[in-house]
């Protein structure tokens, strides 16, 4: 009985979204401050499992929370415990990650979503970067998600606009950085 009711607020809850977006598009109101103009911000179909939203951006400011994303690449994440306001998120990460493959950084995205097209950001995650891409960036489970969900963290993150906050340079193996970082590879305790 309690579930049956929890599922029919849960229906009532997704016609009204839907009467409201349906209501939005015929007053021919704005989309939402930060996100694409437009209809782009629509979900498309999709032919796996993958997150649904009112928008595209949505869907992805969701992911990118769920994924694990802020962690690396958004300062003070952790730190914060996820209170960090949408315009300093996605800018990189100033804590490099050093193991055997030298030191990397979780790189500014926010300027990566303005130099790259959507199709090489998915052609990026899925093939961590072609092979090149070092860890702990979790290229295994980005491979896995679908085109759909791919795209939405993309256009969230291009709809935060430009932040051109510097990010130290990836190092090679035994280079000695001069900020803050941690070893990633295992060390076996005494
Ligand atoms: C555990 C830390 C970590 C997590 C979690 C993480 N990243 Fe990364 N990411 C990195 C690091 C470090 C690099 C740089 C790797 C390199 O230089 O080879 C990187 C690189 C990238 C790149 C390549 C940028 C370029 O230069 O083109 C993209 C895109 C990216 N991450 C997106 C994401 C997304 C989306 C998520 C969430 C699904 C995510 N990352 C989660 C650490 C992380």
């Amino acid at each position: 009985m309690g579930i049956m009711r929890h599922d029919r607020s849960l229906l009532v809850t997704g016609l009204s979204l839907l009467v409201a977006s349906a209501m939005a598009c015929q007053s021919g109101m704005p989309a939402a401050e930060g996100t694409t103009a437009g209809s782009s911000g629509a979900m498309p179909p999709s032919a796996g499992p993958a997150v649904q939203a009112a928008t595209m951006e949505q869907a992805g400011e969701y992911l990118t929370i769920v994924a694990s994303c802020n962690d690396c690449h958004t300062q003070g994440w952790s730190e914060a415990k996820g209170k960090v306001a949408p315009a300093d998120r996605f800018a990189g990460l100033n804590v490099g990650f050093r193991g055997e493959w030298g030191t990397v950084y979780g790189k500014n995205l926010r300027t990566v979503v303005q130099r790259q097209s959507e199709d090489h950001w998915v052609q990026v995650l899925t093939t961590a970067d072609s092979g090149d891409g070092k860890p702990p960036m979790p290229w295994w489970n980005t491979a896995l998600m679908s085109d759909r969900d791919l795209r939405a963290m993309y256009r969230y993150i291009k709809s935060l606009g430009p932040n051109p906050k510097g990010v130290p340079r990836n190092l090679k193996p035994g280079a000695e950085p001069t900020g803050p970082y941690v070893w990633v590879t295992p060390r076996t305790g005494s």
